[in-house]
């Protein structure tokens, strides 16, 4: 069965935590495409470069989830050359026999836009610098102001900008308990798969 879940939105909206639960539920396998963006940051030297030759371990590194790293991915990925070069792997996952879940900014719009569910996660920008600045700590100020400035640029850009799919269907997880955001996102998936 090939069966794709994309999951987009914002920093820190909660995409991630989503993307695992569902995964869980159906027993389908879970991508996290900012981690491709965030190892080409890390890497250094010329972005494309980096991106043509990046490998499994790139991904593994433990520094991958820092603010740093975050801006530098969003720095890298509004490079056209460095999103072309993650195109494939992106869909070739996602394509994959046993359903696949994917989570970024651009999976409903680019690179699956004939994913059976699309999902846009979104939160105030105020309740997603809370919950980043409870993962990584240090000055809420500083946490606030890194989430603005990734959302600009990510939605700002002229190659995959981050915006909702016209067909997405939209979560708002502002007042959402992470309880009730995952149940939600299982019952749209759910619904899709039986055909409603
Ligand atoms: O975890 P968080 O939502 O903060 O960020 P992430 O999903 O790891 O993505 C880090 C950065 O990579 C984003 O700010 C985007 O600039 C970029 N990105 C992208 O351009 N396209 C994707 N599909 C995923 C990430």
């Amino acid at each position: 069965m090939k069966f794709t879940v994309a999951i987009d939105g914002p920093a820190a909206a909660g995409k991630g935590t989503i993307s695992r639960a569902v995964a869980g539920r159906f027993g389908f396998r879970h991508l996290d495409t900012g981690l491709l963006y965030r190892a080409v940051g890390a890497k250094g030297g010329d972005p494309v470069a980096a991106a043509v030759g990046l490998l499994p371990e790139d991904l593994t590194r433990g520094d991958l989830r820092s603010l740093e790293a975050g801006q530098a991915a969003s720095r890298v990925a509004v490079i056209p050359e460095v999103r072309a070069a993650l195109v494939d792997f992106q869909r070739r996952f996602a394509r994959a026999e046993g359903g696949a879940v994917l989570d970024g900014r651009d999976i409903g719009t680019v690179i699956c836009p004939e994913a059976e569910v699309k999902l846009y996660v979104t939160a105030s920008p105020e309740v997603r610098a809370h919950r980043r600045w409870l993962e990584v700590g240090g000055d809420p100020y500083v946490v606030l102001a890194e989430v603005r400035e990734r959302d600009a640029r990510d939605m700002g850009r002229a190659e995959a900008p981050l915006r909702a799919a016209e067909d997405a269907v939209v979560l708002d997880t502002s007042e959402m308990s992470v309880e009730e955001a995952v149940g939600r996102a299982i019952s749209v998936v759910q619904a899709r798969m039986e055909g409603r």
